[in-house]
Order: structure tokens, then sequence, then C-alpha cells
């Protein structure tokens, strides 16, 4: 660089940070005084009162001893009381609507219900396995069985059940 650019640079970057520290004070200004004339003209305006006092008016809030039942959120309309999710009651029930969505048609490596050559080794396991397996979920070759096939609400027995109605299937 030669010695008048390097003068050329020096003098330019003054000029931008003054340019810079202007900026800055003059954003200040404009807050500060936009603050005692705008912002006190925006709280006094009608409009804005009217809005505020609109939403504070309904604000409810409960104080402690007195009679707060009116502050009740009423339950939107149309929302019955929650209803748990309804439990299959026998094997082949919790098949339907619990193992099927993997073994019905192989999804993510479970042996399908109707592949006789796939359950074969697994029904020579012995049903005390395939019922452990069932119940506490079980990483094999072909992928992971979950414990209860997700469903850890089932209890024991049904997921016997609907081990049996699989072995029965597969045979
Ligand atoms: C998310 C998918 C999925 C669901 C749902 C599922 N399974 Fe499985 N299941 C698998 C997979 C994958 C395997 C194969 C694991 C392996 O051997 O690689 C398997 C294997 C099995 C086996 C054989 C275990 C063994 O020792 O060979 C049995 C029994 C079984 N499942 C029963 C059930 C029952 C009963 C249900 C329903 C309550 C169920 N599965 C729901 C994925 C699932």
């Amino acid at each position: 660089m030669s010695k008048q650019d390097s003068k050329f640079f020096n003098i330019f970057s003054l000029v931008l940070g003054i340019l810079i520290v202007i900026t800055v004070v003059l954003f200040a200004m404009a807050r500060s005084v936009g603050d005692n004339t705008q912002k006190a003209h925006l709280l006094s305006d009608p409009k804005y009162v009217a809005a505020v006092e609109g939403r504070v008016g309904e604000a409810a809030v409960a104080v402690v001893g007195q009679d707060n039942s009116a502050l009740a959120i009423a339950p939107a309309a149309g929302v019955g009381p929650l209803v748990a999710v309804a439990l299959p009651d026998d094997g082949p029930a919790v098949y339907e609507t619990v193992c099927g969505a993997c073994h019905l048609n192989g999804i993510a490596g479970a042996p399908r219900s109707d592949d006789k050559a796939a359950w074969a080794p697994r029904i020579a396991q012995g049903t005390t396995t395939l019922y452990k397996h069932a119940i506490e979920g079980y990483q094999g070759k072909g992928g992971y069985m979950p414990p209860k096939g997700g469903r850890v609400d089932l209890t024991d027995e049904l997921v016997q059940a609907a081990v049996d109605h699989m072995i029965a299937k597969a045979q």
C-alpha cells in the first residue's frame, strides 16, 4: 500500500467511525424525545385506553377468602368428560388393535403372523420364551419387538392371549 493510500484509508475509517457514533446518538435522542411526546400521546389516546381497559376489565383475579366460583372456567361446549381409550379385552382383540400394526404385514422386521416358516423356529423356543419376549420386549436379529407391542397398559394375561392367538395363526 502506498503512503497516500494508507492515509486515505485512515481518514476514511475515522469518518466512518464518527458517522456511526452520530447515528447512535441520534437514535438515542429520537427515543428519548419520542418517549416524552409520541408515547405520552399514545398512552392517553382514548382508543388505546379503551383497548387496555377492555382487556384488564375482564381479567379475573381469585381472592383468598372470597367466593371465587364465578371464576371457574366453563368447559368448552361439546367436550365431554375424558374417556379412557378402550382396552381390548381378549387375545384376538389385542392382536387386531396392537400387534397387527407390525405383525400383520411384517412392518419393522416383525415376523408376519401368517409366515409359518418365520414362526416355526420361534414357536420351537417354547411359549414361555415367547410370552417373555412379548411382555418384556425383545431385540432380535430382524428388529425390535417393543414391550407389550408398545401398549404397556395391557395386562400380561392379555399379551399372552395375543401371543396364543398369533401362534394359532402361524400353525
Ligand atoms: C412396533 C412393531 C411391533 C408391534 C406393535 C408388536 N411387535 Fe411383536 N415383534 C416385532 C418385531 C420386529 C419382532 C421380531 C424381533 C426379532 O426376532 O428380530 C417381533 C417378534 C415377536 C414375537 C417373537 C419373539 C421371539 O422370541 O421370536 C412375539 C411372540 C411377538 N412379537 C408378539 C407380539 C405381540 C403379542 C404383540 C402385541 C401385543 C406384538 N408382538 C406387537 C415388532 C412388533
